[in-house]
């Protein structure tokens, strides 16, 4: 299994999915997963079941996953930082951090707060803060992945062609 981790916005599920057409892999998206399951929005599950609720979904979610099969996985945000999920997915994949800085992530989420419940109610200057915070407090785990790749300012292509010369190395 590839999985995608990385902070809220970077694009996890969008390279997730064109590298899925471009292997011919099954994606798994853990937030669209968790919807379907649960029936419901993120944004409503935290609200109705809290956040505690929804991090355990996630990693259930994450040790049913067959690791058997080819699957390539984008990673919630937070998943890696609950239930010693990182350390799991390391054991069981090859993990890749999408790496971006703080303006990059903060040009991206002040545009779509809305469906993302632990940012939809900040201000811009609240949003610049949270991440800032949050990247510190969660780069020592995302750090852990086997591969970091650096996305900002890169074009598509150029991050697709850098993670198939990370997990095919000629
Ligand atoms: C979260 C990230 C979100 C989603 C939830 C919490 C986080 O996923 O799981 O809103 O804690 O960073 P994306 O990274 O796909 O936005």
């Amino acid at each position: 299994m590839i999985f995608f981790i990385g902070f809220m916005g970077v694009g996890k599920s969008t390279i997730a999915n064109e590298l899925s057409e471009i292997l011919d892999i099954n994606v798994i998206d853990t937030d669209q997963e968790i919807e379907n399951l649960e029936k419901n929005s993120i944004s409503n599950i935290f609200n109705k079941n809290g956040e505690f609720y929804f991090r355990k979904a996630e990693s259930k979610l994450l040790r049913n996953l067959d690791s058997k099969k080819k699957k390539i996985i984008a990673c919630g945000g937070g998943l890696p930082l609950f239930h010693d999920n990182m350390n799991y997915i390391n054991e069981h994949g090859i993990s890749i951090y999408l790496k971006a800085d703080l303006n990059f992530i903060y040009n991206r989420l002040k545009k779509q707060k809305k469906k993302r419940p632990l940012i939809k109610n900040l201000t811009n200057t609240e949003l610049k803060k949270f991440i800032l915070n949050k990247i510190k407090e969660r780069e020592k785990v995302y750090k852990k992945a086997k591969y970091i790749v650096n996305i900002n300012n890169k074009e598509k292509k150029e991050i697709l062609r850098e993670i198939s010369s990370l997990i095919f190395p000629l």
